[in-house]
């Protein structure tokens, strides 16, 4: 039996996880969520994040460890994740693995955080790994940090085809949000207001339309938005103050148009890709973003059209986990690619 654990801090979760390479199944998977800390600041601070990973990191580990009942001499393998991400919180996961490979005599496997998410594609609500998810498929990737298009084409074999040019999705619900003077995160409070009026699309904002590449913009959308709010007298763009007119129709109209917009964008690059690329089999839609409701039913509802199969992973494991790092490990490991102690962070991926 092979165990790989797997360690994920690259933003505000501090993760774990334990998998079994030979029953391919997951044991265990304990996060700790700081969502409640940021969010008095609206959004993730770095310095807390960090500081906090650090208090709660071997709490995780020992939770993934004791769910899963294993100690730590049952393990085999330690996969981390070691870029892209805040570096001050990839520093703490990246050490206490090293420090543990070093100490517990183990191996180590530095992991791609993006490659996570996309491989998070086969994990299954009871842990077991997908079997009827067809190489090549259409990974689409969206949480707050990211909005990504992939061909994947195998295990650890994925391109780049499109991506934002600037903000990610996320990031448009999470703004919105706070235009609103909403909560963070912003996404599941937009999905929230949206439903309550059908998720009709009242104010037509700007769909980012690029007929020559994959890519989405979405600081436009933002700020359409910022200054529809300014005509229409609430919100007052010199103090940034929000003002009578906001009221919680006009916040339901506003994300549900929002949210409208956004899946427009999703839809017409699903489209294209599938028209791209003929062989994919599937759509795979994975990420923070992933677990709103609307968004992922019109894009299974395309899939449908266009004769390809649809999957998502349960929420557990479409925001940041351990699980999807230690399933990268294990095809890592199984391929003899493992890394060793001068192994370190990346800025970039
Ligand atoms: O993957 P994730 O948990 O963290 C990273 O950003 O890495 O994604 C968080 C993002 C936030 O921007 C949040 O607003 C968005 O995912 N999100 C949603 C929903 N739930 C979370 N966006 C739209 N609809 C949702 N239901
Ligand atoms: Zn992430």
């Amino acid at each position: 039996m092979a165990l790989i654990l797997g360690i994920e801090t690259s933003c505000d979760e501090t993760a774990a996880a334990v998998f079994d390479t030979d029953k391919q199944q997951l044991r265990s998977n304990a996060v700790f969520s700081q969502i409640s800390m940021h969010k008095i600041y609206g959004g993730v601070v770095p310095e807390i994040a960090a500081r906090t990973q650090f208090e709660k990191i071997d709490i995780i580990i020992k939770h993934a460890l004791d769910e899963a009942q294993v100690t730590l001499d049952d393990i085999d393998t330690i996969g981390v994740t070691t870029h892209p991400g805040l570096v001050g919180s990839l520093l703490i996961g990246l050490s206490f693995a090293k420090g543990m490979a070093f100490g517990a005599n183990k191996k180590i496997i530095g992991v791609n955080h993006l490659e996570g998410h996309i491989f998070s594609s086969f994990l299954k609500e009871d842990g077991s790994i997908e079997t009827n998810l067809k190489f090549p498929f259409l990974c689409m990737s969206v949480s707050g940090g990211h909005t990504s298009i992939y061909i994947v084409r195998d295990f650890g074999s994925f391109e780049l085809v499109g991506s934002t040019l600037d903000d990610a999705a996320g990031e448009a619900f999470d703004k919105v949000s706070q235009l609103l003077g909403c909560g963070y995160p912003g996404g599941p409070i937009i999905e929230k207001f949206a439903r309550t009026v059908d998720n009709q699309d009242f104010f037509n904002y700007p769909r980012h339309k690029n007929p020559k590449t994959l890519d989405y913009s979405f600081s436009g959308l933002k700020t359409a938005v910022l200054y529809d709010l300014v005509k229409r007298g609430a919100f007052n763009l010199k103090t940034g103050i929000i003002k009578e007119a906001m009221n919680d129709e006009l916040r339901a109209h506003v994300s549900s148009s929002l949210q409208v917009c956004i899946t427009d964008m999703f839809e017409d690059r699903a489209r294209r890709a599938f028209k791209l690329y003929p062989e994919l089999t599937s759509l795979c839609f994975v990420g923070g973003v992933a677990s709103n409701r609307y968004i992922a039913g019109r894009l299974r509802a395309l899939c449908t059209r266009y004769g390809k199969e649809y999957f998502s992973p349960p929420l557990k494991f479409c925001t940041d986990n351990g699980a999807m790092i230690a399933f990268v490990a294990s095809y890592k490991a199984a391929r003899g690619e493992f890394d060793d102690l001068t192994l370190d962070v990346k800025k970039l991926g």
